[in-house]
């Protein structure tokens, strides 16, 4: 399994894929669904490869029908010839119809082959983050999970839309061209490869240059990114403390720097395709004079080597020959230079795919739990398992939760929760009161299995909580967590979202528990009004409301209230609180609150501080005790 360090590190602008053929061979297991559209492209290439390369064959049998006219002054042989001509002319016209054709083909399939290969790479990873612990998510910043599905998703379908079959083609065309070339002459040929390895090699040196550079580059671009990507979320705080002009002095550091970067390093990838063009016109006249040397001395450098063994007149070629021959040089040099570009291309996006392949193996979220829960003939539910003694056995579902002895530590270091133990019957209501990191939220973080303790044990209705089914127990969970999120939809979307299956009249009766139901009425468009990026068009305390609703809706058996009313008004607090009391009846509940006014109420108070309870008891025992609770009661916290 991947760690996260790797992958965080690997994010810094990495180029290269650390094991090249199996991030090859996964990505081509995406392939299976298409494999006819894949093999169908792949003949496509050999037809057009063989088809262009052919064709370009054809102009040595051309050049020597012209020049066969060209002696034939008298013509004689006229009508002949031109037969001949027009014959290789269509055959050849008819080759790069082929050509084209296939090639249009080609590209049709490689795009259809792409687009489904990229939605179950999607699909893959995107399904892998919903798998993921909440422990991941704290510990990766949101604009670093959506650069997978940005910088190296595109990548990816970069490279198999285009690099592939670019570098397919190349190759192809490179094998056969090559062939042509040693049949026409090899000793031409030889000379091409000496001149072509040095051509290589200058690449190859300007190419790790610039591939430092770019490193530098993309590093400085992440940092940039990342700097906008917080002064958007932090915008209202920006303007509330006047730092306008500081976050744009900073960023012009910060964007300055990716200039200086840039220009280093797209100066030398910008200088290397004029240089490659030159080089490959050098290379051509010198071939071209060579061989020219070759097709007019040739009688000369027979007479020269008289004396040797070898038969130098073997070397001399032929005018149509050498016609052809320079013609296929072209197709080398631009074939040679398309496959180094496209190579690179690969290992960018095969770094890029090899990110996501790491992500989509970590560890999901483990759910080993055996005990199931299971609705009854007559509508009562009971948690079903296996004994000690292999007998299946049911307990009824209640809603009683324990904590023994539990001590939790988030990073392994510091002790959030120590010694924590309480026992919550059904229909009681437990409230958590202390000052701010005391480790409340932490406690329902345990009791919902969003992170597993470390010492100590959860039972919930006398069972180990570990050895519940994850989405069972949390399915008898109602959760209003401290940070409400409401999602893109309706209002009445937004409520469902607690019992997907819950009618209307089911929603609308649980935001009147919630006391939401007036403000609702009052929108635009009731409950069909849309909202928006988290509710931004509500108020906080709106917000809330539509978060209490939706854990009501599914009428759960024990129900986590996390500062559910801190940001709503007193009086509508009082009115939540009757309705809420409707909602309490019968069920185990959780409540965290600043203001005590909505503890007051409740069975049994918790003090915690420092991950320690401190105070345990009712309202009126806890204010006799005159500890901590008589404190914040009297003294730091509001009345009311
Ligand atoms: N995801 C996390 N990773 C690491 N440490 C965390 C995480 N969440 C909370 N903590 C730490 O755990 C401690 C308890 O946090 P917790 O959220 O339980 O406090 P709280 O009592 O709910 O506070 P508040 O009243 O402000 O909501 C704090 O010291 C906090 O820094
Ligand atoms: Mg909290």
């Amino acid at each position: 399994m991947a760690k996260q360090s790797d992958i965080i590190a690997n994010h810094k602008g990495q180029r290269r894929p650390d094991n090249f053929f199996r991030t090859i061979a996964r990505l081509l297991s995406y392939y299976k669904n298409c494999m006819w559209a894949l093999i169908c492209a792949i003949l496509c290439i050999l037809v057009y490869s063989a088809a262009t390369i052919i064709a370009g064959y054809m102009l040595d049998p051309l050049v020597k029908v012209l020049e066969s006219a060209l002696e034939d002054k008298a013509g004689i042989h006229i009508d002949e010839q031109t037969a001949k001509y027009t014959v290789l002319l269509i055959y050849m016209g008819a080759l790069y119809l082929v050509g084209a054709l296939t090639n249009f083909g080609l590209n049709r399939l490689m795009l259809q082959c792409t687009a489904v290969v990229m939605a179950k790479l999607r699909t893959d990873l995107f399904d892998r983050m919903q798998e993921l612990p909440v422990a991941f998510f704290d510990s990766h910043t949101h604009g670093e999970l959506m650069s997978y599905f940005t910088n190296d998703v595109d990548a990816i379908r970069e490279m198999l839309n285009h690099s592939v079959t670019q570098l397919l083609i190349s190759t192809a065309s490179l094998t056969g061209v090559i062939i042509a070339m040693i049949s026409l002459s090899a000793p031409l040929f030889l000379i091409v490869l000496v001149l072509g390895t040095l051509v290589v090699l200058i690449t190859k040196f300007i190419a790790s240059r610039s591939g430092r550079n770019y490193v530098h580059q993309q590093k400085a671009l992440a940092q940039v990114n990342g700097y906008i990507e917080e002064m958007m979320e932090g915008q209202r705080v920006v303007k509330a403390f006047n730092h306008e002009k500081k976050v744009m002095a900073d960023f012009d550091v910060m964007n300055e720097e990716l200039r200086h970067v840039a220009t280093r390093a797209n100066t030398l990838a910008s200088i290397m395709g004029p240089i490659m063009n030159n080089l490959s016109h050098i290379f051509y006249a010198l071939t071209t004079t060579i061989g020219v040397l070759f097709a007019v001395n040739g009688e000369l450098i027979t007479k020269l080597s008289r004396n040797s063994s070898f038969d130098w007149s073997k070397v001399g070629v032929e005018g149509a020959v050498l016609i052809t021959f320079l013609s296929f040089i072209r197709q080398f040099s631009n074939r040679v230079s398309e496959i180094s570009q496209q190579f690179n291309y690969i290992l960018l996006a095969l770094a890029g795919a090899e990110r996501v392949f790491k992500l989509m193996d970590m560890e999901p979220e483990i759910d080993d739990g055996a005990v199931t829960l299971e609705t009854l003939e007559d509508g009562s539910r009971v948690w079903r398992m296996i004994d000690k003694d292999g007998n299946e056995v049911t307990v009824p579902l209640v809603g009683k939760v324990e904590l023994h002895d539990v001590d939790f530590s988030y990073d392994g270091e510091k002790k959030v929760l120590e010694d924590v133990t309480l026992y919550a019957k059904k229909g009681q209501k437990i409230a958590f009161v202390g000052s701010t990191g005391a480790g409340k939220t932490t406690i329902t973080n345990l009791i919902n299995r969003f992170y597993d303790v470390n010492d100590g044990e959860i039972t919930y209705d006398g069972i180990d909580i570990r050895s519940i089914k994850k989405d069972d127990l949390r399915g008898t969970l109602g959760m209003v967590l401290q940070d409400t999120h409401l999602f893109t939809g309706t209002v009445m979307d937004n409520i469902r979202y607690g019992k997907l299956d819950a009618a209307d009249e089911d929603c609308i009766a649980a935001a009147k528990v919630a006391n939401a139901h007036y403000f609702i009425s009052h929108l635009p468009e009731g409950y069909n009004t849309m909202l928006y990026a988290d509710g931004a068009n509500l108020s906080q305390g709106q917000r809330q409301l539509i978060a209490i609703a939706r854990a009501a809706v599914a009428s759960p058996v024990v129900l986590i209230l996390d500062e559910a009313t801190s940001s709503i008004d007193t009086r509508t607090e009082k009115l939540i609180e009757s309705g809420m009391d409707k909602l309490m009846e019968g069920r185990t509940v959780f409540v965290i609150a600043h203001r005590l006014s909505t503890v007051r109420n409740s069975n049994a108070i918790m003090v915690l501080e420092h991950g320690k309870i401190i105070e345990r008891g009712d309202h009126a025992e806890l204010l006799r005790q005159q500890g901590k609770y008589y404190q914040l009661y009297t003294g730091a916290f509001e009345l009311s």
